[in-house]
C-alpha cells in the first residue's frame, strides 16, 4: 500500500486575511507540487473564505481548525461543517490537544465533532497524544488507545476513508522538543496496529497517520523517512512559506 504523504500547516491563532493572502501568494509561487505529496493549510476561520478563493486551481487543500457538530441554529459563536465546505474546506481538525486542554473538549465532544465532519463530506484530521507525565510514566499506549477508542466510537469502515490520524505528543507541541523519529515511528505503528484490530488490515494499511510536535525543516526528513509516518502536522514552522516548503520538500515519493 503506497500511502500518499500529507503535509499540513495548522496556523492556530495566527494571520489575518491579508497575511493569509501574502502567505498563499508566496507559497504558490515557489512550491513545486509532487504527485506523492498533498499540502494542506489550516488557517483561522476568518481567513478561510479568502484562502478558499485563492486556492482555486491549485492542488493545495484547505482545512478548518475546529467546527461544531450541529448543522445550524442558536449556537452563538459556532461554525457548522457545511459552512466550512462552502469556504472551500475539505478537511477539519478534530480533537487538537489545545482544544481539549484549553476549551474543555472531552472525548464525547470530539467524537460528535468527528462524526459531524465525516457526515458533512469533509475529512477529519483527528489528533491524539499523551502528556509529559503520561510519557514519563510509560502510559503512552494506554492514553492513545483510550482516545482512539472513544473518539472513533461509531465510526464505520467506510467512514475511515475520511479519517486521518495525527499523533501529537503534547509535550512536543511548541516546545522545540520532538519525539525521536524512532519513538514517533513506534507510537504510530501502535496506532496502525490498533486500527487493524478495531477495523481490519486493509483499513490499517490505508489510513494516513501523521506526526506533529515541533516539526521543523531540520528534523522533517528523519521523521518523514519512517515507514509508518505519512506526513506532518506542523504548527510554528508552517507560518513561514519558506520553512513550510522545506518541510513539504522533505516528504518522500513513495
Ligand atoms: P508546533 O509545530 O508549533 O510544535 O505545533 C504542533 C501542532 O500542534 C500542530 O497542530
Amino acid at each position: 500500500m503506497n500511502r500518499k504523504m500529507l503535509i499540513a500547516g495548522n496556523w492556530k491563532m495566527h494571520k489575518t486575511p491579508d497575511e493569509t493572502e501574502e502567505f498563499i501568494t508566496a507559497f504558490v509561487a515557489r512550491y513545486q507540487e509532487r504527485p506523492g505529496t498533498d499540502v494542506l493549510i489550516i488557517p483561522p476561520f476568518t481567513s478561510l473564505d479568502r484562502a478558499g478563493r485563492l486556492l482555486v486551481g491549485t492542488e493545495i487543500t484547505l482545512g478548518a481548525q475546529d467546527l461544531y457538530y450541529e448543522e445550524e441554529g442558536a449556537y452563538t459563536g459556532e461554525i457548522a461543517p457545511h459552512m466550512l465546505r462552502a469556504c472551500g474546506c475539505t478537511y477539519a481538525l478534530v480533537g487538537h490537544s489545545e482544544r481539549r486542554a484549553l476549551f474543555n473538549e472531552d472525548d464525547a465532544v470530539v467524537n460528535r465533532k468527528l462524526r459531524a465532519t465525516i457526515n458533512a463530506g469533509l475529512t477529519a484530521l483527528l489528533c491524539v497524544g499523551e502528556t509529559l507525565t503520561e510519557h514519563r510514566a510509560g502510559k503512552v499506549e494506554k492514553r492513545i488507545i483510550a482516545e482512539l477508542t472513544r473518539d472513533l466510537a461509531g465510526v464505520t469502515h467506510d467512514d475511515m476513508a475520511h479519517v486521518v490520524i495525527a499523533y501529537e505528543p503534547i509535550w512536543a507541541i511548541g516546545t522545540g522538543e520532538t519525539a525521536t523519529p524512532e519513538e514517533a515511528q513506534a507510537t504510530i505503528k501502535l496506532i496502525r496496529g490498533w486500527v487493524a484490530t478495531a477495523y481490519n488490515d486493509q483499513t490499517a494499511a490505508a489510513v494516513q497517520i501523521l506526526y506533529g510536535g515541533s516539526v521543523k525543516p531540520g528534523n522533517a526528513a528523519a521523521l518523514l523517512g519512517q515507514p509508518d509516518i505519512d506526513g506532518a502536522l506542523v504548527g510554528g514552522a508552517s507560518l513561514d512559506p519558506e520553512s513550510f516548503i522545506q518541510i513539504a520538500d522533505a516528504s518522500l515519493d513513495r
